[in-house]
């Protein structure tokens, strides 16, 4: 590794290189000798110098920056790193597509990943969500299978839009996500016109020990931009790293982008009665019943130093939580819980939270030892397990997660409310004249290429139950009718 302080190559042992363009040879033909150790590391480092792309969002740009508290909202939450106005916490960002691989085009209709860590003095708080206030599935069981249809096709490795439409069409619950994704939103102009959402809802615990449940809004200061779908694939083609360029060098340039954090609010009892499930990802909680409530700023200022080192291996997780804010029982997130910190363990190792850009600013105090990479002294030699008489460090009770009434039969039972209409059918209704044709449009082209009528029939007949215009116009499109019965 490079520490650019001196001019003198050296092999990874810090050994100085006599020759870094001629290997060691007998005589000057050859063949070329095995001692010449500097060639085989070279090669050999060489071999692995990639880790496994993220299994989703493997596509992403990073930044480093600050949040800085400007409301206070601490009779909700004991965490410290919100608990007064003025509180700056260091924090990155990664922002992402899902579907795509390591080197795919930025400018795709894709949901956007927009993962946040802040490395609070009461350890990292990972937020990760998308920009979207919703998601396409509701249960972590179904999400294994969603994915596979996002990518590619086991036998002709391509795009297979019949998985897509096939699967989403026999998953209603997607249709809230789906109309989004086909909406101008679907393209932003740049990661830095975007809002992002944590998408769940979260559970807030105060001093008192009371808990509220929350969602997360961050809002845009750049103002929304979303890129015309032609323009969008001729830039795929011309800067397939459009939008990783865009945010490193308005960064570069002093531009910092900025979201304002806003949360909604919703009393611990609520939940009991509210029209739709607060805990079901796939809706969103009507802002006329929970207002947005200003909380904070998130400002970019400072482009990573190294690309892989900090964005490639930057592990979020959402169960990265802090004193004062907890799981919610939504049966995505629970997935997520397990998810993402076996996938560090995987993609990068037992010991990722060891690398600078995961490290966190708290204190860490544990016993876990060893391990792939165990890097600092590794606990030195102090006491490597618990309970001991040696003054090791001690559990801290008042941090107990809050506890909660649960009840019900274990089942694989599915959720109470099913009504995956309303919520799309407002959205449509919403929109200009302009923006409907712009989605009938985006939704006939993603859908043309579906081979089976079926399918299409089916999915129609979601768009229909949305709102009747709003299927209409896709059949139309599609040159297929509105199936009967629906
Ligand atoms: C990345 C799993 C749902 C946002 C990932 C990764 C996995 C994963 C394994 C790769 C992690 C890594 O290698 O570092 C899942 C599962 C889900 C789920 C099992 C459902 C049960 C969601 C939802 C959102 C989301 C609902 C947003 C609301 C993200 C983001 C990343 C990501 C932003 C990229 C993080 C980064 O930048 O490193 N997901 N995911 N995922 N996921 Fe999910």
């Amino acid at each position: 590794m490079s520490s650019n302080n001196n001019n003198h190559l050296t092999t990874s042992s810090g050994a100085p290189v006599g020759d870094n363009q001629n290997s060691m040879t007998a005589g000057s033909r050859g063949p070329t000798l095995l001692q010449d150790v500097h060639l085989l590391e070279k090669l050999a480092h060489f071999n692995r110098e990639r880790v496994p792309e993220r299994v989703v969002h493997a596509k992403g740009a990073g930044a480093h920056g600050y949040f800085e508290v400007t409301h206070d909202l601490s009779q909700y939450t004991k965490a410290s790193f919100l608990s007064e106005i003025g509180k700056r916490t260091p924090m990155f960002i990664r922002m992402s597509t899902v579907a795509g691989e390591l080197g795919s085009a930025d400018t795709v209709r894709d949901p956007r990943g927009f993962a946040v860590k802040f490395y609070t003095e009461e350890g990292n708080y990972d937020l990760v969500g998308n920009n979207t206030p919703v998601f396409f599935i509701r249960d972590a069981i179904k999400f294994p299978d969603f994915i596979h249809t996002q990518k590619r096709h086991p036998q002709t490795h391509l795009k297979n839009p019949n998985a897509v439409w096939d699967f989403w069409s026999l998953s209603p619950e997607s249709l809230h996500q789906v109309t989004i994704l086909m909406t101008d939103r679907g393209i932003p102009a740049t990661l830095r016109h975007m809002h992002g959402f944590g998408s769940h809802t979260y559970k807030w615990v105060n001093a008192e020990g009371s808990a509220v449940w929350v969602k997360y809004h961050f809002k845009t200061e750049q103002g929304i931009k979303n890129l015309d779908v032609n323009l969008a694939a001729q830039i795929a083609g011309d800067n397939p790293d459009y939008h990783t360029e865009d945010l490193f060098r308005a960064i570069e340039k002093g531009d910092f982008p900025a979201w304002k954090l806003h949360v909604q609010i919703m009393a611990e009892e609520d939940a009991n009665t509210y029209r739709f499930d607060p805990f079901d990802v796939t809706k969103v909680w009507s802002q006329k019943d929970y207002p947005l409530i200003e909380l904070g700023r998130m400002v970019l200022d400072r482009n990573p130093e190294n690309y892989f080192a900090e964005v490639e291996q930057a592990t979020f997780s959402p169960g990265s939580f802090v004193p004062g804010i907890e799981a919610s029982p939504d049966k995505m997130l629970q997935g997520r819980l397990f998810a993402y910190a076996d996938a560090h363990r995987y993609r990068v190792g037992a010991n990722h939270n060891n690398l600078p850009i995961n490290r966190p600013q708290a204190e860490v105090n544990n016993y876990q030892r060893d391990g792939a990479m165990a890097s600092g002294n590794n606990g030195g030699g102090s006491v490597y397990y618990e309970p001991n008489s040696y003054g090791g460090p001690t559990e801290s009770p008042q941090h107990k997660p809050a506890p909660f009434e649960v009840s019900g039969s274990a089942d694989s039972g599915s959720y109470d409310h099913n009504d995956h209409y309303t919520q799309p059918g407002d959205l449509y209704r919403l929109l200009s004249e302009e923006e409907r044709t712009r989605l009938v449009q985006n939704i006939v082209g993603a859908m043309a290429p579906v081979d089976r009528d079926d399918i299409k029939l089916r999915q129609i007949g979601h768009f229909y139950k949305a709102d009747p215009e709003f299927g209409q116009r896709i059949a139309i499109g599609l040159g297929l009718s509105v199936p009967d019965g629906v």
